[in-house]
């Protein structure tokens, strides 16, 4: 299957899903859980025609998960110690950022040389290939599975964490009409706030790099 052709089932997938939820459940909230995530999410939401807060999906509390384990297993520390990000588009571009990774409150780079750091990116932008390499059928489903009892939890709850999610962006990072993985205060209100953080001009690049990704899937999805 190529991969526009790819893209159509899993547009043919969701938009029926979303015209369901819609007219059974107009006051819902959308959490999406797919692949790809990002340009899925845009359609949920394009089709759903629900205001931005209720539409989202989850892809970057996997990918810091996942950020967080292979650094734990690095340094031979308890995960609960390491507290990470990882923005961006759910796939090869996705930006984890190592400036905001700390372990015990010490930032990373005090524990690991600039090329350790960069291969750990690495690993984790790869991540979802590597469980399938093992899986050998199918796909990740405990990891994503945690992922969404935690949004889920966050909202049914009104927690208000601050979750790495792929939420509507209008100008925030610099990036319109699309949705990306950024982190956003998740409540009973769904997407409440969209945390803006200062990036340097290397971080920019690469959720430029990210962005450009995303919206090419999202330019080849017709609705
Ligand atoms: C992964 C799939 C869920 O990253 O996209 O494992």
């Amino acid at each position: 299957m190529s991969r526009d052709e790819l893209l159509e089932a899993n547009v043919n997938i969701i938009k029926p899903v979303t015209e369901e939820a819609v007219k059974f459940s107009p006051n819902a909230m959308l959490l999406v859980v797919t692949n790809p995530l990002d340009a899925m999410v845009y359609t949920a939401f394009k089709v759903s025609k629900f205001p931005k807060n209720r539409v989202f999906g989850m892809a970057g509390i996997l990918d810091t998960t996942r950020f967080r384990a292979f650094i734990s297993i690095e340094l031979n520390i308890s995960v609960e110690n390491i507290q990470a990000l990882v923005l961006g588009g759910h796939g090869d571009t996705m930006v984890p950022i190592a400036r905001y990774t700390t372990v015990a409150g010490i930032p990373l780079t005090h524990f690991l040389r600039p090329d350790r750091i960069d291969a750990i990116i690495e690993r984790t932008r790869k991540g979802g290939g590597e469980i399938v390499k093992y899986l050998k059928t199918g796909s990740a489903y405990y990891a994503p599975s945690l992922a969404v009892a935690e949004m889920v939890e966050s909202i049914v709850k009104d927690k208000k964490k601050i979750l790495p999610c792929s939420a509507y962006l209008e100008g925030e990072y610099g990036i319109n009409d699309l949705y990306f993985g950024v982190p956003i205060k998740l409540g009973a209100g769904g997407v409440e706030e969209i945390i803006k953080i200062e990036l340097t001009d290397q971080e920019k690049e690469a959720i430029k790099n990210s962005e450009a990704a995303v919206r090419n899937v999202v330019d080849l999805i017709k609705l």
